[in-house]
């Protein structure tokens, strides 16, 4: 009615090893005992049969006794069993053998780890290699911010007149498309720096950009704009750009002049009624490292020369 399955009996391993141990244990005890009784009888036999025909009596092996020699034979015997069962187990029993194995094993670990090393050198994984490049990348960028933290190219940025004119009624008083363009490019994903005034002189955020807006103000809120109180206070905040820009106006030229390493000057060659100006360049100071004429065209009134100053290494 019920057909019996054959379950199969999980035996733990040191469990197995142990009993292991003790069999074989019990078949070299086996083994002596056999070995003990083959000698007697086979003692006995040559005694006896010594006693009765007087078998071979005078056979000697190197001068003794035939049964001299076997008992040192079983001597020797008993001696190989002894060490097997008594001594051997005793001293280099489980334990022993436990410890050696460890020992090995922890020689064997460490060997094998030095050839993956070495291998690893050799034939790096992908993982191995990502790994490094990871490293790689992680350091450069850490080396280039600690050196950009530390040096910030701060930029001022504008467009003025001969006159130095920069705007009137908080605008300005020309239009040049590529100038704007030019704008465009160079602050894109930096941080600007501007006056309260200049802030509210855009009709929205220009996009792409962080906002910082320099007021005396403590409760001036610019949406979508950090506000800060002194322009010491914005170039800390934008220590981590490469290059943070003085976008203007005209107050916040004349803080950032004594700040800043680089002008980028677009001068206008025209002269403008103007209520805000740029400040003066001292050529002491200031060296002219590019300029880029572009002349009057169908979109542009005025001609202009971009200008690039760099601040002189003192
Ligand atoms: N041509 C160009 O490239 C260019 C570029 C930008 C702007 N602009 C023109 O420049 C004009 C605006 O310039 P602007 O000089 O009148 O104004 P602004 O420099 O844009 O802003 C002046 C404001 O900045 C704050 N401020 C000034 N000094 C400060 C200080 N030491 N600590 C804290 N906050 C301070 C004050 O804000 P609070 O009053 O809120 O305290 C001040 O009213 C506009 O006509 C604009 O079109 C021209």
């Amino acid at each position: 009615m019920f057909s019996k399955k054959k379950e199969k009996v999980q035996v733990d391993p040191q469990q197995r090893e142990l009993y292991e141990h003790a069999r074989k244990r019990v078949i070299q005890k086996k083994r002596l005992f056999q070995h003990f009784i083959v000698f007697i009888v086979g003692s006995l036999f040559f005694i006896l049969l010594n006693l009765l025909v007087g078998y071979k009596k005078e056979v000697t092996f190197f001068g003794a006794d035939w049964y001299v020699i076997c008992v040192i034979f079983w001597a020797f015997l008993f001696m190989i069993h002894f060490c097997n069962v008594w001594l051997f187990s005793t001293f280099m029993g489980k334990e022993w053998t436990d410890r050696q194995m460890e020992r090995l094993i922890t020689k064997q670990k460490a060997e094998i780890a030095l050839l993956k090393k070495d291998v690893d050198l050799m034939y790096p994984t992908d993982e191995l290699k990502k790994k490094k490049e990871g490293f790689i990348k992680e350091k450069a960028s850490e080396i280039v911010n600690v050196m950009q933290e530390s040096n910030p190219l701060i930029t001022m940025i504008a467009a003025a007149g001969e006159d130095n004119s920069l705007g009137k009624d908080n605008d300005l008083v020309w239009h040049l498309p590529d100038d704007f363009k030019r704008f465009k490019s160079l602050t894109t994903g930096h941080h600007i720096i501007m006056g309260r005034k200049t802030f509210e002189s855009f009709p929205k955020l220009l996009p792409n950009r962080v906002h910082v807006v320099v007021t005396r103000n403590t409760s001036y809120q610019a949406e979508g704009a950090i506000v800060v109180h002194t322009i010491e206070d914005a170039i800390k905040l934008v220590k981590t750009d490469p290059q943070p820009f003085i976008i203007g106006g005209g107050e916040i030229y004349a803080l950032a002049m004594e700040y800043a390493k680089c002008i980028e000057l677009t001068r206008i060659h025209e002269s403008f009624e103007a209520d805000t100006f740029f400040p003066e360049i001292d050529m002491n100071i200031w060296e002219l490292k590019k300029e880029e004429f572009h002349d009057v065209d169908e979109r542009h009134k005025h001609p202009f020369t971009y200008l690039t100053y760099y601040r002189k290494k003192e």
